[in-house]
Order: structure tokens, then sequence, then C-alpha cells
């Protein structure tokens, strides 16, 4: 569902370069959840921009549900993420001016849909109640999985997340997993960027990333 080959991403600043990616490759199967853990600046957040196609690897190529996404332009890289990815990002996930539903409107509107599934998805999320809230009334972990509701809105086969437990308690990460584990089952391919112990232990298989190198899994 999801591959990646040989992924290479340098950053320059004056003299300074950054090798952020030396040579990543990934594959995810539909069904499988990969956890993809390391020391903070190892790369994990550059490789999964690379994977969603927020951002072009130097080197390497990307493959989403049998479409290249690196090398495109930022249109058919567009269109590729409405249709086949969810991303839910370290942050910035939610427009503060519109409500939690209507964020997901936005998100479906994107992917060219008009109809209103907001209330099975926020059912989905345990968000029943929160439909008109506006972002900056949620708490930590209701905001969490608005973000994640946002980023299944198009009930997408691959689904990239940074961190999806980073800010939330115990209960939360439980509900949230739950969630991924669910839609792994429904056929979908994802990846979860995590520092959290229980969420690599829950996923089907771990790849550690030091300096930009997969040393394991
Ligand atoms: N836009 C950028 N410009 C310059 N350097 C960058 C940029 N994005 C990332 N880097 C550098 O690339 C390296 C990898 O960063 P990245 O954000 O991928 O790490 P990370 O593993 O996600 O870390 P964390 O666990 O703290 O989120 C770091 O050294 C970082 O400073
Ligand atoms: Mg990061």
């Amino acid at each position: 569902m999801l591959q990646a080959r040989d992924l290479y991403r340098f950053f320059h600043a004056g003299d300074d370069e950054t090798f952020a990616l030396r040579g990543v490759s990934l594959d995810v199967r539909g069904g499988e959840i990969v956890a993809v853990v390391g020391p903070s600046g190892s790369g994990k957040s550059t490789l999964l921009h690379c994977l969603a196609g927020l951002d072009e690897p130097d080197g390497g190529s990307v493959t989403v549900a049998g479409r290249q996404i690196t090398r495109r332009g930022e249109g058919t890289r567009a269109e590729l993420r409405a249709r086949s990815i969810g991303v839910l990002l370290q942050s910035g996930n939610l427009l503060e001016h519109l409500s939690v539903a209507d964020n997901i409107g936005i998100a479906r509107a994107l992917a060219g849909r008009t109809d209103r599934a907001a209330v099975q998805l926020l059912d989905e999320v345990g968000l029943e109640g929160r439909a008109n809230a506006s972002p900056s009334t949620l708490s930590g972990g209701e905001a969490a999985r608005a973000g994640l509701a946002v980023a299944l809105a198009n009930d997408p086969p691959v689904l990239l997340a940074d961190e999806p437990t980073g800010e939330v308690d115990e209960g939360n990460e439980g509900l949230i997993l739950e969630l991924l584990r669910r839609r792994a089952d429904s056929g979908s391919a994802l990846v979860i960027v995590t520092h959290s112990e229980r969420v690599a232990s829950e996923a089907d298989r771990v790849v550690r990333l030091v300096d930009g190198t997969v040393v394991d899994g």
C-alpha cells in the first residue's frame, strides 16, 4: 500500500548541512501498523512529511496505493493526498476559526465530497458531543482525537500520524490505539511516529531511525 525507496533529505542553513534522511526504505502493507521510533532529530517527522508528499525528498521515491507521489506537481500531490492519505501532524491539524465538524467537512470537500459524514466520524473518535465546538475549547486529548477524525475524513487507505498520543493521558492513548487498530483491521496501512513505548508495543512492526538511517526492524 505504501512504499518508500531509498529516501534522502538534506537541509542547508548557511554552511551547515543536516542529513535528515540517508537512504530510508519502507514497505507497509494494508492492515499493518508500523511504528517509527528514534531519538529527537533522527528524521522521523521528515520521513513522515516525505511519505505524505508534504515535503519532496532530495533522492528516492514514494508510492502510495500504486501511484508515485514524489516528483509530481503540487496539484497531483494534493489530489493524491486528499484521496489516499490521512495525515496527522505533530501540531496544527485543526483550523481554529472552524468548528470541529466543519474541519471534517473541509477535508471531505477537498476530496470532492459534499455529504455530511462528520457525525459518524466524531462518534468513532468519541467526540459526538463536540461537533460545534471551536478547536481552542478542546482539551489535549479531545484535540488529538479531533485531528485524527480530520485525518480519517476521507476513509484513507494510508494513515500517517506524527505523535498521535504525544499530548494525551493514558485513557486517551488507549482510545486512540483502539481506533488505529480498527483502521488497520479494515485494511488501511498505518505509519505512526511515536515516543510512546505502549504505542510501539501495539504496532505490528517497529522501525528505528538513528541519524536518518534505519537501524532496526
Ligand atoms: N525545514 C528544515 N530545515 C532545516 N533543518 C530541518 C528542517 N526540518 C528538519 N530539520 C532537521 O532535520 C533533522 C531531523 O528532524 P526531524 O524533525 O525529522 O526529527 P524528529 O525525529 O521528528 O524529531 P522529534 O522527535 O524531536 O520530533 C533535525 O536535525 C532537524 O533539525
Ligand atoms: Mg518530529
